[in-house]
């Protein structure tokens, strides 16, 4: 039987891994939603241009398409979409998708990608993060959500944060495999490979029985994603 995905936030980083895995898996049809056209690489999946701010798209969407699997990847920053900005892109459009994904497809799970601190949130940031993982909780649906910490990836942009975290990641990484290898503290804020979260979200998301809920983080979002 043909499974259906589909991934908001398919252009960033995770987002762009979790679509590469999810194209290669068999019998399976891919749907990246995106708000510009041709966005998403050469790929088999289908494109959607979805706006987020339309409060009516999110019904209209999950009421004509099949959907087996939803993944968020959804994401900005301060800088970029300002105070608001972040919190309608990081809590009000991911938890719109949920409503209507519990809505359309009881029997669908989800997948989303948190943040490290989000059980402890500070800040708008962490707040956003801890109000869609509030959400999921109350959701029926199966679900798996990841808390990753710092990203490692190629990405084109300039981010400082993780531009020193690649630069200190071999060191950071060799002493807690050294010192703390079995220290969930220690792996909780090491950076971690997008590849890595993107593999962890997506097996395990395809993995949960129904209305099971699993969250990961340090060293089970690590080996879940080896
Ligand atoms: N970066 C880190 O170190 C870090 C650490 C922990 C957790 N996280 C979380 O991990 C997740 C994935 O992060 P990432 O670095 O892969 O994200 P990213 O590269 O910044 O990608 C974000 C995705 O969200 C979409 N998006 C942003 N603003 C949007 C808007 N206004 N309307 C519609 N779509 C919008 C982007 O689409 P466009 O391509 O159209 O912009 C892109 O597909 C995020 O939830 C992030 O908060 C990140």
């Amino acid at each position: 039987m043909l499974r259906h995905i589909v991934i908001a936030g398919a252009t960033g980083e995770v987002g762009k891994e979790l679509l590469g895995l999810a194209c290669a898996l068999p019998q399976t049809e891919v749907r990246a939603l995106v708000r510009r056209p041709k966005t998403v690489p050469a790929s088999a999946a289908i494109e959607t241009l979805f706006d987020y701010e339309d409060l009516l798209a999110y019904d209209r969407l999950f009421s004509t398409i099949p959907c087996d699997v939803l993944l968020i990847a959804l994401g900005t920053t301060t800088a970029k979409a300002g105070n608001q900005g972040l919190i309608r892109v990081d809590r009000d459009y991911p938890i719109a998708l949920i409503d209507a994904l519990e809505r359309h497809h009881p029997q669908a799970c989800i997948g989303f990608c948190s943040s490290v601190g989000a059980d402890q949130p500070r800040g708008n940031y962490l707040r956003a993060k801890a109000a869609v993982e509030e959400r999921l909780r109350q959701c029926p649906l199966a679900v798996t959500v990841v808390r990753p910490s710092l990203l490692l990836s190629q990405r084109q942009e300039f981010r400082m944060a993780e531009h020193m975290g690649a630069a200190f990641a071999p060191l950071w990484l060799w002493a807690v495999s050294k010192f703390a290898p079995s220290s969930e503290f220690a792996w909780k804020f090491a950076p971690i490979h997008v590849s890595t979260v993107a593999r962890a979200l997506l097996n395990t998301t395809l993995g949960i029985s129904p209305a099971q809920h699993v969250t990961l983080q340090g060293l089970s979002l690590r080996q879940a994603g080896e």
